[in-house]
């Protein structure tokens, strides 16, 4: 009897967690200028504590910035930070650059069509039809799913301009990066998506910007397009942008069955996942790493080829791509991360409650690669990665299937863990 117990102990050992826990919340709650505006909040229907999930992150000295995508009506603020400074385990969020900022009209009718959603896909139809609510106030932030500060303390929102995303959809504003000075927190930039660019089933989940601090003026950000199979080039200089197709852009139709804490669902996610490698040169040419969600393959495009308009919307472009590999079974990922100072790309995996690595110079084997972390309670569809410059790597995880499709049970559903990455790829292949 007493023999058949200990079992279980060793192996709960030998899966030990990895990565520590920084945050943690049942629910998320903000920093608001007073109780009565909280309250007031609640009553109008302007926050509904549950349907406020966090989605992206990213870190800017003590800043960690934390999105709340408009899946839901009630999301008091879609862009936020908690400082990384603060001890409590559930800190409240502040919304970034401020509270006027995440105020939006009430009361707007759905867009028409239906919400087709499938793994954050939706229909834009009569996105023109809908007020541009930008025009009031620029520094508007509709709803965001991921963001990306760059070398040159510039934080990037790509911002689908779409609220109630599952409920009645609302496209508020046509899709836009806005680009704020994290140094002064002013909008340098707001670049919407030119609508022909912007297809039926368009859906921009993700940003990665490509620069270098010594040509800050010199910035490309590649804006993936998950619903429709293609990646937006966005060209900082010369404020302008153009869609580049690729067939490895697509999704897997043999990858799309997945299933999270217990609740199965298929998706048709594309190209989503991207990490950008070392620069090898003063120009920046560097590799670009991509993967779409319902898939476990691996590809890769040099930047220069995405970055020449000409070149990347030519059809001699398709060699250029290269097939990297495939993980092995049930390793989609939505978010990938690059580590210079390991020489690691980290992923999330989201079908198996984990964090997996890769380092870049091994060859693209399920072999090599590496499983971080993996935690069937606090690493439960883990949602965005970033690595911050001290080498420090920074988890989401969040129950995204269970908001969206289930319930969520009142426990720590929402958690930010960390890890050192010289330490987490000890005893991996990774490493
Ligand atoms: C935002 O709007 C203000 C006021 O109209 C304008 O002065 C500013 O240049 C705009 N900023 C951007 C980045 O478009
Ligand atoms: C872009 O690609 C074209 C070929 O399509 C080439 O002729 C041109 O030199 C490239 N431009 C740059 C800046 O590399």
């Amino acid at each position: 009897m007493k023999f058949i117990l200990i079992l279980p102990m060793i192996v709960a050992v030998s899966s030990a967690r990895k990565l520590d826990e920084k945050f943690a919340w049942k629910e998320l709650d903000f920093a608001w200028p007073s109780e009565e505006a909280k309250q007031e909040a609640i009553r109008s229907g302007k926050y509904i504590e549950s349907h406020n999930l966090p989605l992206g992150l990213d870190i800017w000295q003590d800043k960690l910035f934390i999105t709340v995508p408009r899946w839901k009506s009630g999301v008091a603020s879609s862009l936020n930070y908690v400082k990384l400074s603060e001890l409590e385990r559930s800190p409240v969020l502040y919304p970034y650059p401020c509270w006027e900022a995440h105020d939006l009209p009430h009361d707007v009718p759905s867009t028409e069509g239906d919400a087709n959603y499938g793994g954050g896909r939706t229909d834009a139809k009569g996105a023109e039809k809908v007020e541009n609510i930008l025009e009031k106030n620029n520094e508007t932030i509709v709803s965001t799913f991921r963001i990306r500060i760059d070398e040159c303390d510039r934080l990037w929102v790509m911002d689908s301009g779409l609220a109630d995303i599952l409920g009645s959809p609302k496209q508020l504003a046509p899709n836009s990066i806005a680009i704020f000075d994290l140094n002064t927190n002013k909008l340098i930039r707001r670049f919407i998506i030119p609508a022909d660019q912007v297809k039926e089933d368009s859906f921009f989940a993700n940003i990665i910007v490509d620069t270098q601090t010594s040509h800050c003026g010199d910035a490309f950000a590649y804006l993936p397009d998950l619903g429709s199979y293609a990646v937006v080039v966005y060209d900082f200089k010369n404020d302008h942008s153009y869609r580049v197709k690729h067939n490895f852009f697509h999704f897997d139709p043999l990858q799309g069955d997945l299933t999270v804490a217990g609740v199965n669902f298929q998706w048709t996610d594309g190209v989503f996942g991207m990490a950008l490698g070392k620069p090898t040169n003063e120009h920046g040419d560097r590799t670009v790493y991509f993967h779409a969600l319902a898939s476990t393959k691996e590809f890769s495009v040099p930047n220069t080829v995405l970055k020449n308009e000409t070149f990347a919307t030519s059809n001699d472009a398709y060699f250029a791509y290269t097939l990297l590999g495939d993980r092995g079974p049930k390793s989609q990922s939505t978010a990938e991360h690059y580590d210079d100072k390991t020489d690691v790309i980290f992923y999330t995996q989201i079908n198996r409650d984990a964090v997996g690595c890769w380092n870049i110079n091994k060859p693209f084997t399920p072999e090599n690669q590496g499983l971080v972390d993996s935690d069937s309670d606090a690493l439960v569809f883990p949602n965005d990665l970033k690595v911050d410059n001290d080498g420090t790597l920074y988890v989401l995880s969040d129950r995204m299937p269970l908001f969206i499709y289930g319930t969520l049970k009142s426990e720590y559903n929402y958690r930010i863990l960390t890890g050192k990455t010289s330490e987490i790829i000890t005893g991996t292949p990774c490493a």
